[in-house]
């Protein structure tokens, strides 16, 4: 296992692909179905045919950019696995300030409350609240019928019941959809919408750029596109008092405030990641 482990190690720096040690012997561990650990200390023991060939596709694979969490199937979020393919983006560990954000500021509705998740994708953030929240009723709506398929897919292995898919641009997927309560409003929205610009979106890294849904990248000419629909329609679906939380990129969050500020939104909070970025903005519906 070593001596592939080294070579693919190899592979991988000369291809610039970051931490190309690491990556190497995940997906050997992968591919062999042991732990890394195991990968470093059983370095001597040889590989069957099948596994070769196997890890050898694996290497091509990733060689090309493939993002790891495709090559694998599933990433972590939150505590939980998700099933992943090109399908849907890579749900990010940035994203789980969001639901830090959306738990942290509706104590009020915590044993109950309905919660509506625009451009769900995976389902990483409706589900993960529909296992928090077992008591809310939480509706997750993407454009991307394929997107959906896995979300309810995801849905289903972990096993979260309490949580409704519809298919749609943003709010009209709730305006085309018989919901089981009417008026249809929530106590929170979330999103993590689209928001690289769309020139940029041919700068970024080959992992992103040529592997992970155009769709779930592209949010117009700023980036800003889906914030100004979502923030000035948010406010006819919230209750009263009810929370609007946006996941942002790296430099928007002034601009996305300022907007929640101008449809009259109150206590807006910034908040940010792990790496310090201001990552998610959020306010309430006066
Ligand atoms: C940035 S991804 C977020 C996925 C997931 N929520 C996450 O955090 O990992 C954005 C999602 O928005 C969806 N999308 C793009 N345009 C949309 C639209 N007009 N209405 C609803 N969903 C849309 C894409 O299909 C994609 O799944």
């Amino acid at each position: 296992m070593g001596e592939i482990a080294r070579w693919a190690t190899d592979d991988f720096r000369g291809r610039g692909i970051d931490s190309p040690r690491l990556e190497a012997e995940l997906l050997v561990a992968f591919a062999l179905g042991v732990t890394r650990m195991q990968v470093i200390v059983d370095g001597a023991r040889l590989l069957e045919k099948e596994e070769l060939t196997k890890l050898r596709a694996l290497v091509k694979r990733r060689r090309s950019h493939e993002p790891m969490a495709y090559l694998r199937g599933e990433r972590e979020f939150y505590g939980l696995t998700f099933k992943v393919d090109k399908r849907v983006l890579v749900p990010r560990p940035d994203t789980e300030a969001l639901v830090d954000v959306a738990l942290e500021r509706t104590p009020h509705v915590a044993l109950g409350g309905r919660i509506l998740d625009l451009c769900t994708g995976s389902g990483c953030v409706a589900i993960t609240l529909a296992k928090q929240r077992p008591t809310a009723d939480v509706v997750a709506t993407d454009l991307s019928a394929d997107a959906l398929a896995v979300a309810r897919e995801n849905a289903r292995l972990l096993g979260a019941y309490n949580l409704s898919f519809l298919q749609g641009n943003l709010f009209e997927a709730v305006d085309n959809a018989r919901l089981p309560w009417s008026p249809a409003k929530f106590e929170i929205v979330v999103s993590n919408p689209p928001y690289i610009a769309t020139a940029e979106c041919e700068t970024l890294m080959p992992t992103v750029r040529d592997f992970e849904p155009r769709m779930a990248l592209d949010g117009g000419d700023d980036g800003l596109d889906f914030y100004h629909r979502i923030v000035s329609e948010s406010k006819a679906r919230l209750t009263n008092g009810g929370l609007l939380a946006v996941e942002v990129g790296a430099g928007q969050a002034p601009a996305v405030a300022e907007l929640f500020a101008s449809h009259g939104y109150t206590t807006i909070e910034i908040r940010r990641d792990l790496a310090q970025i201001e990552r998610v903005v959020s306010g309430l519906k006066p």
